[in-house]
């Protein structure tokens, strides 16, 4: 059973514009994960960052689950590097490149894949 309704990244309240810069390539490791969280404490976007060498996959750190973030802390994402990351809550485990859960509640169901580009060293939000 998952809760999961909202199927575009740019539906969920405080999503970023196109163009909005993220982080830098070189603050996550080759093989690394870094959360980040935009906007107020009011309303607050969760954006997980997975790296593989030049390349960088963005998800919203919303679980396909209940639509719980995954992890407030990239330890709490168990992340095998290249390979997958797992929510902290009930452990669903998601691929790393594409985002699909392939162990666990919601098998089948994925994370929302936010489009990023590499610029100049900057991770920057693309369009889709
Ligand atoms: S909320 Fe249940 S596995 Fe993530």
């Amino acid at each position: 059973m998952t809760t999961q309704k909202v199927l575009c990244w740019k539906d969920i309240p405080g999503a970023p514009a196109v163009g909005v810069v993220l982080t830098r390539l070189d603050e996550i490791a080759d093989g690394g994960a870094c959360i980040l969280s935009l906007g107020s404490d009011a309303q607050t976007f969760g954006i997980i960052l997975l790296r593989s060498g030049d390349a960088v996959f963005a998800y919203v750190n919303r679980c396909a689950h209940f639509g719980l973030p995954l992890a407030s802390e990239v330890k709490f994402l168990y992340p095998a590097p290249h390979k997958h990351i797992t929510c902290s809550v009930h452990y669903a485990r998601y691929r790393w490149s594409d985002g699909v859960c392939d162990k666990g509640d919601c098998e089948g169901e994925f994370l929302l894949k936010i489009p990023v580009v590499v610029v100049s060293g900057d991770v920057v939000v693309a369009t889709d």
